[in-house]
Order: C-alpha cells, then sequence, then structure tokens
C-alpha cells in the first residue's frame, strides 16, 4: 500500500515560513502532479515526504503511521531527480542494483530484478555501459529504473524530464505514464511543464507561496478553477484577464481562455490591433493590443493570415468566461 497524509505540514528556514499548513491525501495508486512558480515550496514538500527535510510542524504519514522522525531509507520511498545522480564509475545494472546491494539482497535476486526493471525500460542493451555512455533519456531512465527494483511505497520525481530535448520529453512521458499503470503505484510528481501536468495526473495540487491554491483532476482545474491564480496558471497560453467593468461585466477581471475568442475583421466585442503573430502550423497564436484590456492572446486552429498592426475584433464565448471578483476568487455564475 502506498497512502500518503499530509497534516498541517510546515516547514520554516529560520524566519522564513517556506511550506504553510498543508494537508493533502494521496491515496493509494493516485498519480498527483504539485505544480506552481518556481520558489513556491514544491521540491521542499517533496523532500519532507522523503525524508530529506525536517519538518517544523504537522506530520507525514504513510499508510496511517506517522514517519515525521523515520529516516528517509526505511520510509519505503524512492526519489528520482532532476539531476540523474548516477555513479560514474558504476554500469548501468550495479547503479540500478547498488540499494538493493547496500539493502543485503541476494546476487540472483538483484539481477533478476534490474533484468525486470531494464526491460520495461527498454535499457537491456545498455546494462554493461557506464552513465558517461549513454544519451540525457537513458540516464534518466537507468535513474527511473533505479527507483523501481527498490518496489517502493511511493515515488518521488522532482521534474525528472526537464534536462531532456522535447521528443525525447515526449517519449519519456508516456514511459512514465504505462510505467504508473504497469505498478499501480503511488506517484508525486513536479513539474514545471503544463503538459506533463495535464497528461499525467490524476490530479493536479497547485501551490503559491507554500500553501495550497487548489487540487483537483486537471480538466477540473481547467473548467472550475476556484481562484485567478489557479485560472492563470493551468493551461498553455494562459488565460486573459479582461478589464470586466469595461465590458459592463460584475467583478474585477472577465477570465477567458484564448481558445474561447474568436477573431473578426468586420466586428465584436473588443476592437483592437495586432501586435504580434507566432504561426506554429498546428494552431495560429494572434496576440491583439485592446485597451483597457492589455494583450489578448487568440487562439486560432490552423493557419490563419494575420499581420502587425491589422484591425482586429474579439469576442468570448461567454458560455466559457469567467468572473472573479476584487479578492481574485471566481465570483457565482
Ligand atoms: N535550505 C534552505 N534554506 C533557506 N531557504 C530555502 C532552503 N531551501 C529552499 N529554500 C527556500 O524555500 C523556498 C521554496 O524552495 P523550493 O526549492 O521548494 O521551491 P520550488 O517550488 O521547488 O522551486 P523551483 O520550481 O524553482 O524548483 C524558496 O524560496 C527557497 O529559496
Ligand atoms: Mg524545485
Amino acid at each position: 500500500m502506498g497512502n500518503l497524509t499530509l497534516n498541517k505540514v510546515c516547514k520554516s528556514f529560520g524566519p522564513v515560513d517556506v511550506i504553510r499548513d498543508v494537508d493533502l491525501e494521496v491515496k493509494d495508486g493516485e498519480f498527483c502532479v504539485f505544480v506552481g512558480p518556481s520558489g513556491c515550496g514544491k521540491s521542499t514538500l517533496l523532500r519532507m515526504i522523503a525524508g530529506l527535510e525536517d519538518i517544523t510542524s504537522g506530520d507525514v504519514c504513510i499508510d496511517a503511521a506517522v514517519v515525521n522522525t523515520v529516516p528517509p531509507s526505511k520510509r519505503e520511498i524512492a526519489m528520482v531527480f532532476q539531476s540523474y545522480a548516477l555513479y560514474p564509475h558504476l554500469n548501468v545494472r550495479d547503479n540500478m542494483g547498488l540499494g538493493l546491494k547496500q539493502a543485503g539482497q541476494p546476487r540472483a535476486e538483484i539481477a533478476e530484478k534490474v533484468d525486470r526493471a531494464a526491460k520495461m525500460l527498454d535499457l537491456e542493451k545498455y546494462l554493461t555501459r557506464r552513465p558517461g555512455e549513454l544519451s540525457g533519456g537513458q540516464r534518466q531512465r537507468v535513474a527511473i529504473g533505479r527507483a523501481i527494483v527498490r518496489k517502493p511505497k511511493l515515488f518521488l520525481f522532482d521534474e525528472p524530464l526537464s534536462n531532456l530535448d522535447a521528443a525525447l520529453r515526449v517519449q519519456t512521458r508516456i514511459e512514465i505514464a504505462n510505467l504508473h499503470r504497469e505498478l499501480g503505484a503511488t506517484m508525486i510528481y513536479v513539474t514545471h511543464d503544463q503538459v506533463e501536468a495535464m497528461t499525467l495526473a490524476d490530479r493536479i495540487v497547485v501551490l503559491r507561496d507554500g500553501r495550497i491554491e487548489q487540487v483537483g483532476a486537471p480538466m477540473e482545474l481547467y473548467n472550475n478553477p476556484a481562484n485567478e491564480f489557479v485560472a492563470g496558471f493551468i493551461g498553455s497560453p494562459k488565460m486573459n484577464f479582461l478589464n470586466a467593468p469595461a465590458l459592463g461585466q460584475p467583478g474585477r477581471s472577465l477570465g477567458i481562455r484564448p481558445e474561447h475568442l474568436t477573431l473578426s475583421r468586420d466586428g465584436g466585442l473588443i476592437e483592437g490591433r495586432v501586435s504580434h503573430v507566432e504561426h506554429l502550423g498546428g494552431e495560429t497564436l494572434i496576440y491583439l493590443r485592446a485597451d483597457p484590456h492589455g494583450l489578448i492572446t487568440v487562439r486560432l486552429f490552423g493557419e490563419h493570415a494575420a499581420s502587425v498592426d491589422d484591425r482586429a475584433f474579439v469576442t468570448p464565448d461567454m458560455a466559457r468566461a469567467f468572473h472573479f471578483g476584487d479578492d481574485g476568487l471566481r465570483m457565482a455564475a
């Protein structure tokens, strides 16, 4: 089993409060993703769960047992970092089996577990190579393999793919999703990448300044954000926040995603001028300058001809718009 419960967990470094009153329950087998701006406390929280960082107050529980003072090696947790942290002088097989060897497991058993993990991760050809003879993606898979062989209750990943190029990120992301399905293990995964968060997570935890802003399934956060912060953080390109009073709408801002705006040359609710165009092939992003709303991003499917300084109008699909009050919270419809 791998249930994790955080009860009023806090962490201060001297006078600085980095994690504040975090309550969270992660169910056995769940894939939970932590997102939030740089410095919001994602890595610190992960390290507290792993036991690599002391807890200032509150409780970390694994399968209902408080583990606050249990050393990392006894928590049955495996952590995979952005820097692979492999031993350069050991080959892939020995890197993957090292933890088991240190735990005193028999050689034949270690070999069998490493073989199984290597097969799962497509690393069988590389077992006798050293990390220096591998690509970044292969090294990251070795680091994941080293975690798998230990059969941990909980996998913790801290931005494991951020050193990889775009194609390899996609491939490894799919491998991690498959791995989660195959192992049925509980996974907690920190990322900056919107696509990773949306595609991997059963539930996403949005953090800001050491506090949880919202927890929910990816599409729940996308379709039903509790506040302006979550609305702006989930989704890429980011949601537009229009000036609500200028549109005769209630609240401080009217949130509308770039894909929920229509663009027209002839007329519409908001008039502006094209300030920048990005042709991505499958879609086109048009940035429109429209005071008092600022820069409005419009996302159009496929190719679309537009030039800087063109006059254009946008109209929000009001059924998809969100109203936010002065406190930044969602207003009732
Ligand atoms: N040992 C430390 N002493 C003092 N402050 C620290 C220490 N470690 C982290 N912090 C501070 O705690 C805050 C949270 O850091 P943390 O590394 O958890 O952020 P993060 O969300 O992982 O950010 P990033 O996305 O950039 O990795 C930051 O403001 C950081 O400066
Ligand atoms: Mg971090």
